[in-house]
């Protein structure tokens, strides 16, 4: 059986400009392409999650606009579950990515709208959903407090708790001690610990101060060096799963978490999790866009089975 996973987070419209550079402040410049796809950390990790094999419910908040119709689509196309709440007083959100020709690396905007008004009362809701969850999991784009109260849910019903710490935020160890995992990339462990997150050593370093604020295990994600599992009792460094030539690394974090989720949610040892995770990432980087890029699950398991 899939294993149940539920995501607490945001849909905004990713609205992606390729150029060879970003404008400068009063300046206008031509772009190269623009490409309007679906966005937002959580919708992307629900998508990823459910390509990869969960069973899969995303909590949001949507306006009602044609932005809404791209996130019941997105959803309806990969099977994730939504619980959504309609608000007619707020918009769909967007997020401005510009992605940088030479490189591909990304620069974001996120205005987050609707999501961005996500409540404890939204989360309360919905408490049998998440207490009844195998694996939550949720990010910072929408309100802080509603993520601490989902995750409270979630450790009181037995789910196994995710927190994929993006975009960086400072967090109390309250927050930190609901988590089983936290998943920041090496600029959020950095604002997270205050600590530089440049090579493994030093996130060796940063995983250690985030354990000693009460997280279970940590996951820094390192990019093209890969990945850094550790906890109170070990410590593995995952290289990179390539799968192909870097198009787009927008959303690679995603792809991660959601893969990462469901391979924790069918039981598998944590470090084969987070290959898998790896592996998911690493076919979604060498694709545009971010949902449109995560892999499905027989892919995921043929680079696996070659890497
Ligand atoms: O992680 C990538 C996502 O962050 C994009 O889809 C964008 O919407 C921002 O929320
Ligand atoms: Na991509």
């Amino acid at each position: 059986v899939k294993p149940k996973i539920v995501v607490l987070g945001i849909f905004v419209a990713d609205t992606a400009y390729r150029a060879e550079r970003q404008p400068r402040m009063g300046e206008t410049i031509l772009g190269t392409s623009f490409v309007l796809g679906p966005g937002g950390k959580g919708s992307n990790q629900s998508v990823a999650a459910a390509m990869a094999g969960g069973d899969v419910t995303i909590i949001s908040r949507l306006g009602r606009d044609a932005f809404a119709d791209i996130a019941r689509a997105t959803w309806a196309r990969a099977g994730v579950v939504p619980s959504v709440t309609e608000d007619p007083d707020s918009y769909t959100g967007a997020a401005y990515i510009f992605i940088e020709n030479a490189t591909g690396n990304n620069a974001i905007i996120v205005a987050a709208g609707a999501a961005g008004r996500i409540s404890v009362a939204d989360v309360e809701e919905r408490a049998a959903l998440i207490g009844g969850a195998s694996v939550f999991i949720t990010q910072l784009e929408q309100p802080i407090p509603s993520a601490k109260r989902a995750l409270e849910i979630a450790r009181a019903g037995g789910a196994k708790t995710i927190l994929n710490p993006a975009p960086a935020a400072t967090l109390g160890d309250d927050i930190l001690a609901l988590c089983d995992y936290v998943t920041p990339n090496e600029s959020e462990a950095e604002g997270l610990t205050g600590l530089p997150v440049t090579t493994v050593a030093e996130a060796e370093k940063a995983a250690d101060a985030l354990l000693d604020r009460g997280v279970g295990a940590v996951i820094i994600t390192l990019g093209e060096k890969g990945a850094l599992y550790r906890d109170r009792t070990r410590s593995v460094h995952v290289p990179v799963i390539g799968a192909g030539p870097v198009v787009e690394t927008t959303g690679a974090g995603d792809a991660f978490n959601g893969g990462f989720a469901v391979a924790l949610g069918e039981g598998r040892d944590v470090v084969d999790a987070v290959r898998f995770g790896c592996a998911t990432a690493g076919i979604s980087v060498t694709r545009a866009g971010t949902a449109p890029a995560m892999p499905s699950r027989d892919e995921i398991e043929a680079l696996l089975a070659r890497s």
